[in-house]
């Protein structure tokens, strides 16, 4: 490969993505090569440095897709993955890939009851293993597998091994996801201080929540790459998210590294795929994460953002908003309806509020729900149409690949849909939809249909409803 990769710059660190193979791994997930391709390519646009593009000996639609990834041409380094076994290295090597990585389980849990042999033993295969792929003349990077669980002498003599052998780069795997921030960088600073010239890679597993922490942690403590994947997905509970750690290094360090402001159709992406809807309140790409409600924080974004806001949402793509219901103030409904063209006095203001608190069934005023209180309070029409309302079944098919409950969750919160029920037979959701007018029936099922998951509506007008 002669083209420029982006790792032949120095940078303070650089950005792995292991969607493919680390985020292939979680339950339920299987990208079809085309879906491998594609991600591959966006994440070089968006400007990631290496890209672990699978393990080529687990089956032959990941070798055929890691030899396609790494035909592209991208300016990612494209790695390949691989046990400490020649016949897994020989399958990466013939894939061409940039750089092999070697994996191999170091704590003494997995010496005894995985790999059945010595630290002796151990330290033989892992080197044997590195110069193997060596003389395929690619780039190696060892992973000491739970190297969190491991005795630190011990690690720092597989690390020496391993680099001596020709590993420029070593991973220390947070396997099981049991560090802590400060545990995690005296681990890689004392590494580091042993064997000061190897690279140091960070993969931290999310099993109590704290892989973004330890990763940065790991990198205040001298690793200069971190394992990342789109939303985080991966073995159990996942590693660090690509979006969480890229905007962190930008927010705590003001380092670049990938395009920030391609983060949510990176995400939006990765959730198609996966069929794994991240949550409103997910931090970066989350649909609330720059939506504000209690009318204390409105107040103050209005007066200026940074009151509630760690950055601009400016800075990865996104813009903010709020939303009204009985947590609001006034000036919180005084700009909704400003921005809405109305004026109101301020004693009107101050019913409009009122009312607003009174009626607690509403979940979420709509601007529409706003204007029509306006007119209520004050005789004033201030709405361009008239408040008539119509009825609509939308008969709802969805891929079998999505929890059903899931999509019908993200339909309930529609505004405008009335009730969402999971049913038998034909279709899978029935959501019931009550609009003004036929523009807005439409615009309801055009949202609908842009649910992850639904695969196809079928829309039906009530014409007349009975009381029983
Ligand atoms: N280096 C060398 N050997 C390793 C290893 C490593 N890092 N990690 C595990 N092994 C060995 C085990 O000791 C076991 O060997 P054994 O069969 O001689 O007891 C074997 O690999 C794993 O068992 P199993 O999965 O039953 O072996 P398999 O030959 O049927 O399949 C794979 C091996 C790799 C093809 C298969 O497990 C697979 O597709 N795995 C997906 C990738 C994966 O597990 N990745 C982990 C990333 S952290
Ligand atoms: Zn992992």
């Amino acid at each position: 490969m002669s083209r420029y990769k982006r790792t032949s710059v120095k940078k303070p660190v650089y950005l792995l993505d292991t969607t493919l193979r680390e985020g292939e791994q979680t339950p339920g997930v299987a990208f079809t090569i085309e879906q491998k391709l594609e991600i591959a390519r966006k994440l070089d646009e968006a400007g990631i440095d290496m890209i672990e593009a699978g393990h080529p000996a687990v089956a032959p639609d990941v070798e055929k897709a890691v030899r396609l990834i790494v035909k592209e041409g991208l300016q990612a380094e494209i790695i390949g993955h691989s046990r400490a076994v020649k016949t897994d290295i020989e399958k990466a090597a013939e894939c061409e890939v940039d750089r092999i990585a070697i994996f191999y389980g170091v704590s003494d849990i997995h010496l005894k009851y995985k790999h059945k042999v010595s630290r002796e033993e151990a330290l033989q295969i892992i080197a044997e293993h590195i110069e193997f792929a060596k003389s395929h003349g690619v780039k190696v990077r060892f992973t000491a597998e739970d190297a969190s669980r491991t005795d630190i002498d011990f690690l720092i003599q597989v690390v020496k091994t391993a680099h001596e052998a020709g590993a420029d780069r070593v991973s220390l795997a947070d396997t099981v996801g049991i560090l802590t921030p400060f545990r995690a960088k005296m681990l890689f600073e004392t590494v580091k201080k042993a064997v000061p010239t190897v690279e140091l890679d960070v993969h931290a597993h999310n099993d109590l929540g704290m892989a973004v922490a330890n990763s940065l942690a790991a990198f205040e403590g001298g690793a200069t790459a971190i394992h990342v994947t789109i939303n985080g997905i991966g073995e159990r509970c996942g590693i660090a998210s690509l979006q969480e750690v890229a905007v962190a290094l930008k927010v705590h360090y003001n380092i670049d590294t990938v395009d920030l402001r391609k983060l949510p159709e990176l995400s939006k992406l990765v959730e198609k795929y996966t069929g794994i809807v991240l949550p409103p309140h997910a931090p970066v790409v989350g649909d609330n994460a720059f939506v504000h409600k209690a009318g204390v924080h409105v107040a103050g974004v209005l007066a200026n953002p940074q009151t509630y806001e760690p950055y601009p949402p400016e800075l990865v793509g996104r813009t903010r908003d709020w939303v009204i219901d009985k947590y609001t103030g006034k000036k919180a409904v005084k700009a909704r309806l400003e921005k809405l063209g109305v004026q109101v006095t301020d004693q009107e203001l101050e019913l409009i509020v009122r009312k607003i608190k009174e009626r607690t069934s509403v979940r979420h005023w709509r601007d529409e729900d706003l204007l029509e209180l306006v007119e209520e309070v004050t005789g004033r029409r201030v709405m361009l149409r008239p408040p008539e309302k119509l009825e609509a079944l939308v008969w709802i098919k969805c891929e079998s690949n999505i929890y059903t409950t899931a999509i019908a969750r993200r339909i309930a919160a529609i505004p405008g849909v009335v009730e969402v029920m999971e049913i038998t037979g034909e279709y899978d959701i029935v959501a019931r939809v009550s609009v003004r007018d036929q523009a807005e029936l439409n615009n309801i099922v055009e949202t609908i249909r842009e649910v992850k998951g639904v695969q196809s509506t079928h829309t039906q007008l009530v014409l007349k409803k009975l009381e029983t």
